[in-house]
């Protein structure tokens, strides 16, 4: 390799670098931060083709994870391959979990069943390389380089695998260590809803005899000859009787019915446009008026359990009935559209033009427990609300608000297909 040629490759090297890490910086998904490991892979050698699959443990089996130049179909027919002696390239890489170099796919046995899969590609050699775990030499995925032409790789076309197998390591890894996080919050999330509801339901049935009884004794009392004696404390018994009703009332509307629900297509516009109906006389009390506009050509669908996403749909609009305006009450726009960046996505967006959230209510508000209107609400509406979006419905639940502009929700879920 010539001075000239070498530098070009180390800068595109250290180009590809740099915005894998900055993909893994922000967060980006593993298929994004994969395809752009297979397109640098790719464009620091010419006439190679990659696919990166990563190895999903609970199946034992190899899952599309990123490609560049190789149609979506190739990773399609790949996902899902097993490990074994002779499961091509990869599957054999990853079931040694050592490298397995194929001089020629039309000679190595391990393409045996998969030359005719290779010839669709325009694969004539192919080399793959085990993605082991740093920290324990487990197996976390597979790292496939194809050509047109029978080629066996020198050592800086090793080096260079090295590099992107690394990278791609890592971003598996921190991908599995990010997932294992949110099960472990969803979990979490669901163990207290869990316990809320139990307690509700226990201490519905004492508050409600205390209440009753507490009733009758007022009517004895008001026989009584010194009755102004004791009005003014029955009074303040019954107000607090009243007050832990009307929060048991709240809790368990929030946490209703943990049980699992069919999933079924629903179409989104009838959807919303039902639960606004159904909550006309809370509506009405507060002088809320709700426009649903929907701006998506056709019906659109999710697949989801009904009594979630009306939850869902529910809290948006009953917080900005309870927290949005004053007495003259106000509006809530429901517009029901696609999202722009992602074409198989939802998305609708609550738009209130009330009082809007101060940046510290707005980090919290999703917090369990956290409410402005502390004594008559549970202060687990947004919770449920981002705790069902995210672990049940497969979205995501998007504030943007400021003190004296409104509150602007974005739910994104996924369309069916
Ligand atoms: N549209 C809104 N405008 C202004 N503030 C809001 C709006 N929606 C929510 N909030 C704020 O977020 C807090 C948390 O909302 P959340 O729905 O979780 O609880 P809550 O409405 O107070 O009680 P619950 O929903 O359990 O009855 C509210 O107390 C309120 O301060
Ligand atoms: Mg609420």
């Amino acid at each position: 390799m010539s001075t000239a040629t070498s530098n070009t490759a180390t800068e595109q090297l250290l180009q590809g670098q740099r915005a894998v890490l900055s993909l893994l910086a922000e967060g980006a998904s593993l298929r994004k931060t994969l395809s752009s490991i297979a397109h640098y892979a790719e464009v620091c050698t010419p006439d190679m083709q990659a696919s990166i699959l990563w190895f999903e443990a609970s199946t034992g089996k190899l899952r599309r994870g990123g490609h560049a130049r190789l149609p979506d179909a190739f990773a399609d027919t790949v996902d899902g391959l097993v490990p074994g002696p002779m499961a091509g390239s990869c599957g054999t890489a990853a079931f040694q979990k050592s490298r397995v170099v194929s001089f020629d796919v039309n000679t190595d046995p391990v393409w045996v069943a998969f030359r005719e899969f290779a010839a669709v590609y325009n694969i004539r050699s192919a080399w793959s390389t085990p993605l082991l775990s740093p920290a324990d030499g487990s197996l976390l995925g597979v790292f496939g380089m194809y050509y047109p032409d029978t080629r066996n790789p020198s050592e800086e076309d090793l080096a260079l695998v090295d590099h992107f197998t690394n990278l791609a390591a890592i971003a598996i890894e921190r991908s599995r260590h990010d997932e294992a996080l949110r099960e472990s919050e969803r979990r979490r999330h669901h163990g207290l809803l869990a316990l809320t509801a139990g307690m509700a339901h226990e201490l519905n049935t004492p508050l409600g005899v205390a209440r009753t009884a507490s009733q009758l004794l007022g009517e004895e009392i008001m026989l009584a000859p010194d009755a102004d004696r004791f009005t003014e404390t029955l009074a303040l018994v019954q107000d607090n009787l009243e007050r832990g009703l009307t929060l048991l009332r709240s809790f368990h509307a929030s946490v209703m019915d943990q049980a699992t629900q069919d999933v079924e297509t629903n179409d989104v516009l009838e959807l919303v446009t039902n639960t606004v109906k159904s909550l006309g006389p809370v509506l009405t009390a507060a002088k809320l008026t709700v426009q649903v506009n929907s701006i998506y050509p056709g019906a659109l669908l999710v697949r989801c359990a009904k009594v979630r996403l009306v939850q869902v749909v529910t809290n948006l609009i009953t917080n900005a009935a309870t927290h949005a305006y004053g007495p003259d009450g106000g509006t809530l726009d429901i517009t029901i559209g696609g999202s722009l960046l992602h074409s198989n996505r939802a998305e609708l967006l609550f738009v209130d033009h009330g009082v809007g959230m101060s940046e510290d209510v707005a980090a919290r508000c999703a917090d369990p427990f956290f409410t402005t209107a502390r004594g008559k609400s549970s202060g687990l509406g947004l919770f449920v609300a981002r705790h069902v979006t995210e672990s049940e419905l497969g979205g995501a639940l998007l504030l943007e608000t400021k003190p004296g502009a409104g509150v602007r929700w974005t739910l994104l879920l996924p369309m069916a297909s």
